[in-house]
């Protein structure tokens, strides 16, 4: 596989990243740094993958290891807004990071809250911004909620949540929306154009084993930092870690991919709901595929749904591809 040097796909854009670093977050904030067309303002924390406290660290340890610009990085909710938060440490490790054991960061936090880091730099920023959301949807419905003239200003949101078809969580929920189900249907609800980066793409792009190596033996740390990862994923029991193929899920760092490159995403834009209800399906992303309306338009029982525009296919080889590609910062082969 020969990869071409790293293509900008446009136009810079400027984005701010909400995270819950985690082993994939760390691999989304890996790309987005090295990429050239991509410009990161700020990196937002939430509790989800980890306690919000280790999600701030693990974040500083990220950018450091990228020898990345001083990229302001705050800390928000540390729950969602109802339920208690619940981690994802079978995944990602007991820190978050695989268990690799790096070194603390010398970079500090901002002090700012996230929600006003977000409202300071929206209503600064002289050009459109993205958001890019991996993690719960805490803070930026707190955003909504508390400055929604910023909330305004942003261009689009893309949203690595929910599933029009299988969960991860649940049978029927992906953990993000699961974990804080009421702030993604505040978010969907906002009146800010959301893409909607679901389980029905999130496994399909991944790294080959040979990729992970190459990665993992490179001279800079960033990369090997990106195949050490990897690697975790290639290793550990969760099957979410794993493509059909059996490569190494790059998980949130395809919702990147799919900002830097929006030619690699097929969406639909499609009805959206999020079941809040106590029960088997709270959590669950209810995406409206049918080509008519039913019975319970017909009867008056239809709730009104945002459209979104749902990632429905992916070419997985193209972000695969790209990720490695810009991560090793050269042309190659894996
Ligand atoms: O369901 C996958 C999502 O949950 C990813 O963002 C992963 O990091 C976890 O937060
Ligand atoms: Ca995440």
């Amino acid at each position: 596989m020969q990869l071409g040097p790293v293509k900008t796909h446009g136009r810079t854009q400027n984005v701010v990243i909400d995270v819950d670093t985690g082993v994939d977050d760390a691999l989304a904030l890996l790309f987005a740094v090295r990429h050239p067309g991509l410009r990161v303002h700020a990196i937002t924390c939430v509790a989800g993958n980890a306690a919000v406290e280790q999600v701030v660290r693990n974040t500083l340890t990220v950018l450091e290891h990228a020898d990345a610009p001083p990229i302001p990085v705050a800390a928000g909710a540390a729950r969602p807004l109802i339920a208690p938060p619940h981690d994802a440490s079978h995944v990602h490790g007991r820190d978050g990071m695989a268990d690799l054991g790096l070194p603390p960061s010398p970079r500090k936090p901002d002090p700012r809250h996230a929600v006003e880091l977000l409202r300071d730099v929206l209503r600064d920023a002289a050009e459109p911004v993205t958001l890019i959301a991996l993690a719960p949807l805490t803070n930026i419905a707190l955003l909504a909620r508390t400055y929604p003239e910023a909330m305004q200003r942003l261009e689009r949101i893309v949203v690595m949540g929910g599933t029009a078809s299988t969960g991860n969580a649940t049978p029927v929920a992906e953990f993000n929306a699961w974990h804080d189900p009421e702030a993604a249907a505040i978010v969907f609800a906002a009146g800010v154009p959301v893409t909607m980066y679901g389980l029905d793409v999130f496994y399909r792009v991944g790294v080959a084993a040979a990729g992970c190596d190459k990665l993992a033996a490179h001279e800079h740390r960033s990369a090997r930092l990106a195949g050490q990862l990897l690697r975790h994923q290639l290793r550990t029991a969760a099957g979410e870690a794993r493509t059909e193929l059996g490569m190494a899920t790059i998980g949130d760092a395809g919702a990147v991919c799919a900002v830097a490159d929006p030619a690699g995403l097929v969406t639909a834009h499609l009805p959206v709901q999020v079941e809040l209800a106590p029960g088997f399906g709270r959590g669950q992303t209810v995406v409206d595929r049918r080509a008519r309306s039913g019975e319970q338009e017909l009867h008056g029982m239809a709730a009104p749904a945002a459209r979104l525009d749902v990632a429905i296919d992916v070419d997985a080889a193209r972000y695969g591809d790209l990720f490695l590609s810009t991560i090793l910062g050269e042309p190659g082969t894996s």
